[in-house]
């Protein structure tokens, strides 16, 4: 007799790709069945070639269809699936959400704040760590994305050597002092000085934050890239929600600041939320704060003194709202935090007076 079509397809549901855990019937990646009599020829999509599996789906598809009435013979081979067929298989796995409307894999309630600066060097990062610490301190659920693909100085402020871990496609990030850190550091090799041209960065961007999962936060604090670069355009599409929050020096610099601040802000669609003066204190001068605040038209969040403290937290991986939360550069984030708390878009706060 020859063997039923029908009865093969249905033993071949019974086959199972180990690593997605679905039948290879619902995964699509049933090529080809050809009956000739007893003899019984399968050809199955592997979704990458070289795929390390394909001793298992010998053992599966010989056991299923030998248990099929008159299959005499069977034999299996390969094929690749195209792109195509690859994104169709993703998005089928993403619950029918394709990765290009998908985009950065935030809950629409997260509130994501970017923190930039005109120039490098003005604390950026220490601010980003620190404010995110404050803010989990409050009881949210933080990530910290490390943007400046030129510096990703952050794992190192957090004291995280880890890499994400990879499941099912997904890259879990990291965790310490309870924020979820996700650097673009931790894709590329060694330190070596990041060359790769914007639309380069653009899909690399895109493709590790749609691919993240950050679970449910409260909110984002993102280190920016220095300048309007593609990064930062990218970033601005990727994350159109942004608020943008300046960090500036005591120089009052603010003309050339802020013209790069709004400027930046508008090529990003991103909305500023205001200005915070770091490295306060004599030596730098004074009013630099207060002066590119009133420039953008948006508050002064607040002052951070110049404090040793907040470099030796920094070497030491220790954010210094957690560790030496009395210090003043620590006091000053935290209070910087509050006022961030308070300008949530959307939250019932009447206006809060500028201050300084
Ligand atoms: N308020 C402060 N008091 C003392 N030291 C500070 C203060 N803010 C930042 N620093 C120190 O200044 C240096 C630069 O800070 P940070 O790395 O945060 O700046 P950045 O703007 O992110 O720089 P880059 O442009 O290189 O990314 C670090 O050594 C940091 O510890
Ligand atoms: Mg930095």
């Amino acid at each position: 007799m020859t063997p039923d079509r029908e009865a093969i397809l249905q033993a071949l549901e019974q086959v199972i790709d180990p690593e997605l855990r679905k039948p290879v019937t619902e995964l699509d990646m049933v090529r080809e069945v050809t009956v000739d009599g007893g003899h019984v020829a399968v050809t199955i999509a592997l979704t990458v070639a070289g795929c390390p599996l394909r001793s298992s789906f010998e053992e599966q598809v010989g056991r299923a269809l030998g248990e099929v009435p008159g299959v005499k013979e069977v034999s299996l081979s390969f094929d690749v699936m195209t792109p195509e067929e690859r994104e169709r298989l993703t998005t089928r796995l993403r619950g029918g959400v394709t990765q290009r409307d998908k985009g950065i894999s935030l809950d629409a309630s997260t509130r994501v704040v970017a923190v930039a600066s005109g120039k490098g060097g003005v604390g950026k990062s220490t601010v980003t760590v620190n404010l995110a610490a404050a803010l989990a301190q409050l009881g949210q659920q933080v990530g910290v994305l490390d943007a400046d693909v030129y510096g990703h100085s952050i794992p190192h402020l957090l004291g995280i050597s880890q890499r994400p871990v990879l499941v099912d496609r997904m890259i879990v990030p990291p965790v310490k002092h309870d924020l979820k850190l996700m650097s673009i550091g931790f894709f590329l090799d060694d330190n070596g000085p990041v060359m790769w041209r914007g639309p380069m960065l653009h899909r690399a961007l895109e493709q590790f934050l749609s691919d993240v999962h950050w679970g449910e936060l409260d909110t984002l604090v993102v280190d920016m890239p220095p300048g309007t670069g593609d990064v930062s355009i990218s970033l601005g599409q990727l994350l159109p929600r942004a608020e943008v929050l300046v960090v500036t020096t005591p120089q009052p610099l603010a003309q050339e600041v802020a013209s790069r601040a709004a400027v930046m802000a508008q090529k990003t669609n991103m909305r500023l939320l205001g200005v915070v003066e770091n490295m306060s204190g004599d030596v730098f001068g004074s009013g630099g704060g207060e002066a590119l605040a009133a420039q953008l038209e948006v508050p002064l969040l607040g002052r951070i003194p110049l404090d040793p403290r907040l470099r030796e937290c920094g070497d030491a991986g220790e954010p210094a709202v957690l560790a030496v939360p009395r210090s003043p550069g620590a006091a000053a984030i935290a209070a910087v935090t509050e006022e961030v708390v308070a300008r949530r878009p959307g939250s019932i706060s009447k206006a809060l007076p500028v201050l300084g």
